[in-house]
């Protein structure tokens, strides 16, 4: 990370800094940055909740998440404290003015400590209700006047649907330029989802394969082992198409799919992104039975253990038509993709924590092997592995040794861990750096946002007047309801 060695002064006001995200992402990544000389030399992160607690106890909540979630293998208490000292609680209604005008005069203390003019990030981590709030209350307290210096960051879910989503974006735009909003998706920050670009754009022998001609079809996978956790309230009013798929699917989808960019610009990048969303054709509500399974955990059994099903998680209704799992076929209608198909896959409490995309290549035009080498044939297949373990791997044909010629499948693999000898940053990590170099390549632009709706939404609107009752259709611990294969073509795998 090298983008620029002394970046400005900032002061980071976390909204809802109390709360989990906070907890589990925020601190633990900018508490790396620390570790890594990677925040400016005069930094500040103002915490603002509406929790009575003193800064102490705050400090000591934000200790357990560092320990548990930073990526330093140990923390020296002389580093935590010097981190530590940085932090400050702001106990204010996020609803009132008064918060924000306390708070201006809280950042003016800061600069004239400093001497000199600080960037303000002001960082939504808050529930989606606030998303439009807080913003036109900073805008009104005048922290918005210095539009060069000031930057706001907000969470998925960026609307509940497409209207939500104009609405929300609207609402912001009324008080700040395009240039000023980082509208989060974590996927983008994963290091593996960034190297796909480095992957097609810096290799020159991928491109030309790269099309309809040699890809047969593209599968796309995040899968969950857990259930909904303690997030059953909001997530059975989301579901997993609006949870994952509207946002982080079909992201990756777009960095398959997408031009060539000229340049790294920021907006050239987003444009080709956006190119894709705008190539895929809305599914229409006759296509959703062939094109789009749907699933609901039960009860099962994941690592040996009993789960209970979704029906039963807290926060969720006992008789809940929402979606914990979703299969569906896309098609990206432009010259390279024509008749390629893309399937997306997500769901939570299935057999296995992975998140990958697999490149079906076509069969050899003609088979000149005999019959018995190519018993075990399998087509080269190339595997990109987001997570849990990192890595890129080519799945080819090869003779298998002795006398006779048989062929089988070997891997060639490139591995993150082996070949970096290091971990690789979290998500937030890069992001958060992302925000602090003002460099907006890995975050949503309003049309995007509004493009990915668009292609949901024909979905979302069969699933919301129709009454399905065939839930829960998978036990917990499975790959999900067996319809999901129903969509693939014949001779089609997942993986
Ligand atoms: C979030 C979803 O955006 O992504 C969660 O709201 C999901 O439901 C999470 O668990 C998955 O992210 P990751 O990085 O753990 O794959």
């Amino acid at each position: 990370m090298n983008k620029s060695d002394h970046p400005e002064p900032n002061i980071f006001v976390i909204f809802g800094g109390t709360g989990d995200l906070s907890w589990r992402k925020l601190m633990p990544a900018l508490f790396d940055l620390s570790q890594d000389q990677n925040l400016p030399k005069q930094y500040a992160i103002i915490v603002v909740g509406r929790k009575a607690i003193s800064i102490e106890q705050l400090i000591s909540h934000l200790h357990q998440g560092v320990k548990k979630f930073s990526r330093q293998e140990q923390i020296k208490p002389a580093d935590w404290k010097e981190f530590a000292d940085h932090i400050t609680y702001f106990k204010g209604d996020y609803e009132k003015s008064q918060t924000y005008t306390s708070l201006g005069k809280e950042c003016e203390k800061l600069e004239k400590e400093w001497k000199v003019k600080a960037r303000h990030i002001f960082y939504m981590a808050t529930p989606p209700s606030m998303f439009g709030v807080i913003p036109k209350f900073i805008s009104e307290a005048g922290l918005n006047k210095d539009r060069e210096n000031v930057q706001i960051v907000v969470e998925k879910p960026i609307g509940y649907d497409l209207d939500s989503a104009r609405k929300l974006n609207t609402e912001l735009a009324e008080n700040y330029d395009e240039s000023q909003i980082f509208r989060i998706d974590h996927y983008l920050g994963k290091e593996t989802v960034q190297n796909i670009l480095a992957f097609r754009f810096a290799n020159p022998i991928f491109e030309p394969i790269w099309n309809r001609h040699y890809i047969e079809y593209v599968t796309i996978t995040a899968a969950e082992s857990v259930g909904v956790e303690d997030r059953g309230g909001y997530y059975d009013h989301a579901g997993a198409l609006r949870d994952m798929v509207q946002n982080h699917l079909l992201q990756l989808l777009c960095l398959v799919a997408m031009e060539p960019m000229v340049s790294f610009e920021a907006d050239e990048i987003r444009n080709k992104k956006v190119d894709i969303l705008h190539s895929i054709p809305p599914i229409t509500k006759e296509q959703v039975p062939h094109s789009v399974v749907r699933g609901q955990y039960g009860p099962g059994k994941i690592d040996g253990k009993k789960v209970v099903g979704y029906r039963e998680e807290e926060g969720v209704a006992p008789d809940s038509q929402t979606e914990t799992f979703v299969a569906l076929k896309v098609l990206v209608d432009n010259w390279r993709w024509q008749g390629v198909p893309f399937y997306l896959r997500t769901g939570k409490c299935l057999g296995d924590h992975l998140s990958e995309i697999q490149i079906q290549f076509r069969s050899v035009p003609h088979q000149s092997f005999p019959a018995e080498s190519t018993l075990n044939w399998q087509s080269s297949r190339l595997i990109i592995a987001i997570q849990p373990k990192e890595g890129i791997t080519l799945k080819i044909q090869a003779k298998n040794p002795g006398p006779k010629m048989h062929l089988r499948t070997v891997d060639m693999a490139f591995n993150y861990q082996d070949t970096f000898k290091t971990k690789s940053p979290e998500a937030y990590e890069t992001l958060l750096w992302d925000i602090i170099n003002k460099d907006a390549t890995l975050f949503m632009r309003a049309d995007q946002v509004e493009a990915a709706w668009q292609i949901v939404m024909p979905i979302l609107d069969l699933w919301s007047a129709a009454d399905f009752g065939d839930f829960p259709n998978y036990a917990a611990g499975t790959w999900g309801p067996e319809d999901a294969n129903k969509i693939l073509a014949q001779g089609q795998t997942w993986s």
